[in-house]
């Protein structure tokens, strides 16, 4: 079976819909490790009540960016996975780490790229104005949520929508493509021609 490590710095539900996932069977797949920058992450009590290792990386303990990043890649490579998932994973990856996984990283956004990228995306969707928003899954490139789109959803902005409330209603979709987009990739269905994912 194959197997894919997870990178989250705080609270974790959608790392948690895809240990839920993978025990109901639609995500045949197993998760080897999760790699967090913050102690405090809710997602590691997630990771320990499934039985999943989890490695803490704290930002502040290295000399500088660089030597994070090198430790950084090498827990990458040591969980042995055939993907990468970002779910809610607050640093950008450096350029080490894109060169060593090629189309192996996937993340999910909370907007419908390439809407609204970077940081607040629900808050930037309703100060936009935006009548619909929703969730990208995407794989990773050098930019910020720039990389080839795999899967996304769609959900209406209300016009008594708060941050909150829009976050929580797109946060239902995350749930649903992040684990059907890791299945995707898992499976081998996934082509990149350029910008465009083609799902076999
Ligand atoms: C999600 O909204 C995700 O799209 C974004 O960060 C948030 C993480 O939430 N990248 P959680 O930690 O998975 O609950």
């Amino acid at each position: 079976m194959k197997g894919f490590s997870v990178l989250a710095s705080g609270r974790g539900s959608n790392f948690q819909a895809l240990i839920d996932a993978m025990k109901t069977g639609a995500l045949p797949a197993r998760c080897l490790r999760l790699i967090t920058d913050n102690p405090q992450a809710y997602a590691i009590e997630r990771a320990k009540k499934a039985g999943i290792p989890v490695s803490i990386l704290e930002f502040p303990a290295y000399p500088d960016r660089t030597a994070y990043e090198i430790a950084l890649l090498r827990e990458m490579q040591a969980t042995g996975a055939d993907l990468f998932v970002l779910a809610g994973y607050m640093r950008i990856l450096g350029q080490g780490i894109m060169d060593a996984f090629p189309h192996r990283i996937l993340n999910i956004h909370p907007a419908l790229l390439p809407s609204f990228p970077g940081l607040h995306a629900q808050r930037q969707a309703l100060e936009h104005g935006v009548r619909v928003s929703g969730c990208s899954v995407h794989l990773v490139d050098s930019g910020t949520d720039t990389g080839p789109i795999v899967l996304q959803r769609c959900v209406r902005v209300e016009e008594n929508d708060t941050e909150e409330t829009l976050a929580a209603r797109i946060l239902t979709e995350e749930h649903r493509i992040l684990p059907e987009a890791v299945r995707l990739f898992l499976e081998g269905r996934i082509e990149v021609r350029g910008r465009r994912v083609i799902l076999r």
